[in-house]
């Protein structure tokens, strides 16, 4: 079988490694992929927007199929093309991808059929904005509606932040067209968790729950980044909770999507609050999580190309799935500047490290220039370990680690402590 992943991150790293696994696999592309990806798989040079060539290659080589990382060319409606054609491909087509690309289509659809979410209201003018606000009591979280890689999500103290949050997003247009509307909503306190469900529209099965660490610093603290690391499963998510999850989120949301004519197939990522009243509903994305990937895919036992296909097919209840009763952490490793500022272009040493079994380093932003590998992302590499505790799989992942160096990189030193100390 011909692969074709779409993306060039560790996640997508972590997507060829799992596929790599089975035996059916003969060649797998990574549009464009890193340095890492090229030992494992033919990198082909096409951004993931520049979906016409994309396409125009597809159509050439004929890949078996296609899983697409991250969201963008999914809201920019990959699925939608490749399916005309007739080119089998994970994820949801542009009218499912809303509910990530638009955040004010996904609250639409939890308050009409009553999946806990934070209270909200949505604007387009700055008047009306100003006086939701001012009635909702502070603190509260200011959402521009559309994709602002990660940015576009303001928690203010009071009305005069939320003012000037309300401004910036509807009048300055700090996220531009992802800002022609907000979303204003209440504050909820609690542990984030996230659970990714694989859906053929039909049914759906449940990775192992995860957590994810968006701050640059040890303790929380700092700028929010993109994920510093990430381990599964997150003991917060007890069995009860999941069981929860299913019948107040994803059994609902699945009915909604019939109901709505939205055909959703592909990864179906709930970002969750878990509140003294229950889990609500901060997001959906409508991919794989990264770093979440990176602990979820060790611990996925059934074939990813079982998965996809199944999806494909929707014939996901037939299959035989999986999950390894291990447990799993990774650990990015940035480059000196990150989150702001990266500088990159500086050698890397100690990724071949040969006899340490259960572990993988899965490349975010690296380049292959002349026999070596340099730094080419604020997100550099993302190392991970498996293992019978989380405890061992901390351990593992860090010795590693110790043993990888390039100039100025910096990580966090706590991966896992809402779990483990
Ligand atoms: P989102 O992109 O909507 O998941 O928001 C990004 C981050 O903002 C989340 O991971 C939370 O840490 C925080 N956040 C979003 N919505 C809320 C909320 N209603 N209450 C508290 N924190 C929130
Ligand atoms: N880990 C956060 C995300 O993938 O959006």
């Amino acid at each position: 079988m011909k692969i074709l992943i779409i993306g060039s991150g560790a996640r997508e790293h972590a997507i060829a490694w799992k596929v790599k696994q089975d035996p059916r696999v003969s060649q797998i592309y990574l549009a464009p992929g890193n340095a890492g990806t090229s030992s494992i798989a033919q990198n082909i040079p096409i951004p993931v927007t520049d979906l016409e060539s994309l396409l125009a290659w597809a159509k050439k080589e004929r890949p078996d199929f296609t899983i697409v990382g991250p969201e963008i060319p999914l809201c920019l409606g990959i699925v939608d093309l490749f399916e005309k054609e007739n080119l089998p491909i994970f994820g949801p087509n542009q009218q499912a991808a809303q509910l990530e690309g638009s955040k004010i289509f996904t609250k639409n659809i939890l308050v009409k059929y009553g999946i806990p979410t934070a209270l909200s209201g949505s604007f387009t003018e700055l008047d009306k904005a100003e006086i939701f606000s001012q009635k909702l009591g502070f603190p509260q979280v200011i959402k521009a509606d559309g994709l602002a890689a990660g940015k576009g999500v303001l928690i203010v103290q009071n009305f005069k932040q939320a003012q000037e949050g309300l401004r910036q997003i509807l009048v300055d247009r700090h996220f531009g067209a992802a800002g022609n509307s907000v979303l204003i909503e209440e504050f909820l306190d609690g542990q984030e968790a996230s659970i990714h469900a694989i859906t053929d529209g039909n049914s759906y099965r449940i990775l192992p729950s995860a957590q994810d660490h968006k701050r640059v610093g040890d303790g929380d603290t700092g700028l929010n980044t993109g994920g510093m690391g990430a381990y599964s499963p997150a003991p917060c998510v007890t069995p009860e909770l999941l069981e929860i999850v299913r019948k107040t989120v994803f059994d609902p949301l699945l009915i909604a999507f019939k109901k709505e004519n939205i055909d959703y197939r592909g990864v179906l990522y709930a970002g969750l609050m878990l509140t003294s009243k229950g889990p609500k509903v901060l997001e959906f994305n409508a991919r794989l999580g990264d770093p979440e990937t990176q602990v979820l895919l060790p611990l996925l036992e059934t074939s990813l190309i079982d998965v996809v296909e199944a999806v494909w097919k929707r014939t996901l209840d037939q299959i035989n799935f999986k999950v390894s009763p291990l447990h799993a952490m990774t650990i990015v490793m940035a480059a000196p500047g990150y989150p702001e500022n990266p500088i990159t272009g500086t050698e890397i040493s100690g990724l071949e490290v040969k006899g340490k079994s259960n572990t993988a380093i899965f490349h975010a932003g690296t380049k292959s220039i002349a026999e070596k590998i340099t730094t080419a992302g604020g997100r550099v590499l993302t190392i991970t370990a498996w293992a019978e505790s989380l405890q061992l799989a901390r351990d593992l992942a860090y010795e590693r680690l110790s043993l990888v160096s390039f100039e100025g990189a910096h990580f966090r030193r706590d991966i896992g402590h809402r779990a483990l100390f």
